[in-house]
């Protein structure tokens, strides 16, 4: 009825210069309106606008329908790791991806500069041969020219096409991931749109010299199933402009810029550009999940009285028990004898006598030493640092992962006291030899990981030679500090 009225008043569409006042007029003629079937008329119209707007019109969100379209989970088989290697480092280096890679759930794909002389043992990834980069330009001074062939591994991988992938992860042969958390901490992300997720490095000078704006390719760096198909068609002719640039990861990254896309920044990507005992990089974790350890070679084995290899295994045990939680630093205090106790979930924990203030222990002990070498180098981190002390008996008492057990949810780690030599610690603490950790396997939904907040812990038993700490979630209004 409506309809058919103002269809009407259009054909009689008139040449009168306001039109709109003409019409109108006209229609209060027709209808011999008065004011209240004005009203009514036009509750009715607005009425009718509506319920056509719900009922009929498709591209009109509603406001329920603003969220994100309901996807399904993103799963371990949706990640497609591409490991950049060469025949030359991949025999010796094949322990490292042995660490993280489960041919059963895990999908990933070894580039190799030309084939191996004798098979690669079990339980490793496929392995293929890149394709030809002669016709590259590579300039840059005293680099290596396998930047390119590194480079093209995001076009080889992309180029396969392996059915139900959603993500495409790089990495080096030296970087071990932490696979599960990774697959959590990209479900943040619409891999529908363009993401190329990773971290910077540590050092300053290295960003620097190669840009804040990029993902440290050995620290491993994910990008977006659409963005991987755009960036696969594309890559060549970016190839041919940057042949002055050192890495395989500058020239990613300079294709990816001129497609317009940024970097999405994810802390727990570690490029590793330091050098000795990480140990001060591993008990200061960002509040974030671990995803990845890049030149392992490069540093000390984690724990003491192993050899590298063995020492990332034992630390694995802990990523596999609960790898949300690995290397998450919880805080607590004992007022009666004031000690501060550090946990660096899985790996460490060390024992301060005295009140630590927290934001004093977020800062990053500096055992470690710069990624270049030399005396008269600049060496500027990109997190806060504090001294180590030299003499043994000014640190905290350290406490190593000693063993994990997990049970219906329940995680049980152990830390056994590292030696401290003939240092003098107070009766609180002097025969303390060992430290049990209880707490809940750590289970992160997306609204935590966009708002995370630190866990509280509280040492629920403590006699003579064991402490035990409790680590929970904290209170709404609970601070953690000493209560003095
Ligand atoms: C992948 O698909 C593209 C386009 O359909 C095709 O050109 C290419 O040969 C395919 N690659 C493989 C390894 O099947
Ligand atoms: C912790 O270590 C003690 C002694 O070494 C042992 O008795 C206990 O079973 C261990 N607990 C776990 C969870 O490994």
């Amino acid at each position: 009825m409506l309809f058919n009225r103002r269809r009407k008043l259009w054909i009689n569409s008139p040449s009168n210069s306001n039109p709109l006042a003409f019409y109108f007029n006209k229609m209060l003629k027709f209808l011999r309106l008065t004011p209240s079937r004005i009203k009514d008329f036009l509750l009715i119209i607005s009425l009718s606008i509506s319920i056509y707007l719900v009922f009929f019109h498709p591209h009109t969100p509603l406001p329920l329908a603003v969220s994100a379209p309901p996807r399904s989970l993103t799963r371990r088989h949706h990640l497609l790791f591409s490991i950049a290697s060469s025949s030359n480092s991949f025999p010796r280096r094949s322990s490292y991806i042995r660490l993280w890679y489960t041919p059963r759930d895990t999908r990933a794909v070894v580039f190799l500069d030309q084939p191996l002389s004798t098979p690669a043992g079990p339980n490793l990834p496929p392995v293929v041969v890149s394709g030809d980069t002669r016709l590259f330009p590579y300039t840059f001074k005293s680099g290596l020219r396998s930047a390119i062939r590194v480079a093209r591994v995001v076009k080889e991988a992309v180029d396969r096409n392996e059915t139900g992938i959603r993500w495409f992860v790089f990495g080096d042969d030296d970087t071990v991931f932490v696979v599960d958390n990774l697959v959590k901490v990209l479900s943040k992300y619409d891999h529908h749109k363009w993401y190329y997720v990773g971290s910077s490095s540590e050092s300053y000078e290295q960003n620097v010299k190669y840009s804040f704006d990029m993902a440290f390719g050995g620290g491993g760096f994910a990008i977006s199933y659409s963005l991987g198909k755009v960036l696969a068609r594309v890559l060549d002719s970016c190839l041919m402009r940057y042949g002055h640039l050192y890495g395989s990861d500058s020239r990613i990254w300079a294709c990816l810029v001129e497609l317009g896309v940024g970097l999405t920044h994810e802390p727990g990507f570690h490029q590793v550009d330091v050098r000795g005992n990480v140990f001060g990089m591993l008990t200061a974790h960002p509040l974030s999940p671990l995803l990845s350890l890049h030149h392992l070679d490069a540093m000390e084995p984690i724990f003491p009285n192993m050899d590298k290899t063995r020492a990332l295994e034992h630390f694995f045990k802990a990523v596999t028990a609960d790898s949300s939680r690995i290397l998450q630093q919880t805080v607590c205090y004992e007022n009666f004898n004031s000690l501060t106790v550090s946990v660096a979930w899985g790996y460490a924990i060390q024992v301060y006598e005295g009140n630590q203030l927290l934001p004093d222990l977020l800062s990053l002990p500096k055992t470690f030493s710069s990624w270049k070498r030399g005396t008269r180098v600049e060496a500027n981190f990109m997190f806060n640092t504090r001294e180590y002390p030299r003499n043994a008996c000014e640190r905290p008492l350290v406490f190593y992962l000693e063993s994990v057990v997990s049970d219906n949810n329940v995680v049980w780690s152990n830390y056994t006291r590292h030696s401290d030599g003939k240092c003098r610690r107070s009766d609180a603490i002097k025969n303390l030899k060992e430290i049990r950790v209880v707490s809940q396997k750590l289970e992160l939904d997306i609204e935590q990981m966009m708002a995370p907040r630190r866990q509280c812990c509280e040492i629920s038993a403590s006699h003579d030679e064991l402490m035990v700490i409790d680590v929970r979630k904290c209170g709404a209004d609970e601070l953690i500090s000493m209560n003095v």
